[in-house]
């Protein structure tokens, strides 16, 4: 092993896949793109410790859909987490796809221990809403992870639904509906470092109350940019390329980049 790989770890961060095993999806094809994004993985960052997938799985919930997903996602030479989305159902989702062992039992929400960090993946789904939502219980189980001791390792929460305004018009309603719960449970970790968020299909990063946060692009589609002003009535995905997240973790420093991991001419909007 080198010295990079015994202090490093690399996380592979993928989101909003709304896979389907047989339909397009807003003309996209959700198996071509997730093939794209698994030969990329593969091909480059094999070395990373594992991937996690921040929600829609799905783009419609669906046994099928699901047991589909898992054979795609097996070709991943990394072990990989999945998480909900609004477009998933939380009982299909625990039927049919792996769960690490710390995962809540009636949720999909748990912490992965790494050598370098503590990430915690939160289940902010609403069943039946766009919105998002972290219940009594879900809190509890973050409060209960926060009061570890500090060992020093950062903290990374990764969630879904975002738990803030991010100036995107047609999006912000649909964040988190607690979020500024949230944020005043995490603010009171020093570990917590950074917020890693999908939902939006739109990349943005920032810190708030000290802690960055970064929102990534979609597997399959992307959301306009805020402007020129667009509404749900006129909405078309965005002609941009997806992508996917790579976290650096060495030393407690945290970095993210964000990679298009589709060849020219493949990545916009048709495939
Ligand atoms: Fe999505």
């Amino acid at each position: 092993m080198s010295a990079d790989a015994a202090t490093t770890s690399r996380i592979v961060w993928l989101s909003d896949l709304h896979f389907d095993a047989s339909d397009r999806v807003l003309g996209h094809d959700p198996r071509a793109r997730l093939d794209a994004a698994i030969d990329y993985v593969n091909a480059h960052y094999g070395d990373a410790r594992l991937c996690v997938i921040s929600g829609d799985m799905v783009e419609t919930a669906s046994a099928k859909n699901y047991a589909t997903l898992r054979q795609s996602l097996d070709r991943l030479c990394l072990p990989w987490h999945p998480m909900t989305g609004n477009h998933d159902s939380r009982a299909l989702l625990r039927t049919h796809l792996p769960l690490p062992e710390t995962a809540m039992p009636d949720f999909v929400q748990y912490e992965i221990a790494l050598p370098q960090a503590r990430l915690l993946c939160l289940d902010t789904l609403m069943e039946g809403s766009g919105k998002g939502v972290l219940c009594q219980t879900r809190l509890d189980w973050l409060r209960e992870r926060l009061a570890a001791p500090d060992d020093g390792r950062p903290i990374i929460i990764f969630m879904h639904h975002p738990p803030m305004a991010l100036g995107l018009p047609m999006l912000d309603p649909m964040r988190l509906e607690n979020g500024e719960t949230l944020l005043r449970i995490l603010r009171a970790t020093p570990a917590v470092r950074q917020l890693c968020f999908g939902h939006i299909h739109r990349p943005v990063a920032g810190s708030i109350q000290g802690m960055a946060y970064c929102g990534l692009r979609s597997v399959l589609y992307q959301a306009p940019p805020p402007r020129p002003d667009w509404t749900w009535d006129t909405f078309a995905p965005a002609h941009e390329a997806p992508e996917l997240g790579v976290i650096t973790l060495d030393d407690g420093r945290v970095m993210v980049q964000t990679l298009a991991f589709c060849p020219a001419g493949f990545g916009v909007a048709s495939v």
